[in-house]
């Protein structure tokens, strides 16, 4: 498999994010880490924010994927909920890749409907190319080709999640 973002440029983009990330008006931060993919990315960057003393807490949220990731009337649902109350706080959704944008515009909407001071989007990888609904996206690392990666977290059936780098997957 072809690297496509080495274990160096991750981190570096990782610790931009950081320094972009900071506590409005005193608001608490909850970091709300989209299972499973995002748990690397999520890792690092709660380490980093932690030498910059954000003031952060960590939640985490699981949701259905779709069956096949060409389907875009799939239906989403939780499998595992927050363990907080998000209300009046400033939510920052961790997610490790978005496509069609469909995953992250439920999370929102579910999210949302609890009323926290505000929601923003950080995510390490982005695919423009196969966006299908807009999602406001506050936090990038890369906008990538539209190649399906994995490493880094990312998983294919629930392989290579450990990679430290981010790797093109092409079928032989
Ligand atoms: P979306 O709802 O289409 O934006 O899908 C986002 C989700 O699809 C991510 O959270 C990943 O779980 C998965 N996904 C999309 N592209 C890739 C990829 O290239 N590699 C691994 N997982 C991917
Ligand atoms: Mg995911």
């Amino acid at each position: 498999m072809k690297v496509l973002i080495q274990e160096a440029q991750i981190l570096q983009a990782v610790q931009r994010i950081a320094s972009e990330i900071r506590n409005y008006h005193g608001q608490p931060i909850v970091l709300v880490g989209i299972l499973k993919g995002a748990f690397v990315f999520l890792a690092d960057l709660a380490r980093y924010l932690e030498e910059r003393k954000v003031d952060f807490t960590i939640d985490f949220l699981a949701i259905s994927s779709y069956g096949d990731r060409t389907e875009t009337s799939g239906e989403v649902k939780i499998l595992k909920d927050l363990d907080e109350d998000i209300t009046g706080k400033q939510v920052i959704i961790v997610e490790d890749i978005i496509d069609t944008g469909l995953s992250l515009a439920y999370i929102i909407s579910v999210l949302d409907a609890r009323k926290p001071a505000s929601i923003a989007v950080a995510v390490l990888l982005d695919k423009p190319e196969r966006r299908l609904v807009e999602v406001p996206v506050a936090y990038r690392g890369f906008k990538i080709p539209d190649e399906f990666v994995v490493g880094y977290g990312l998983d294919l059936a629930g392989k290579y999640r450990g990679l430290r780098d981010v790797r093109i997957y092409e079928r032989e």
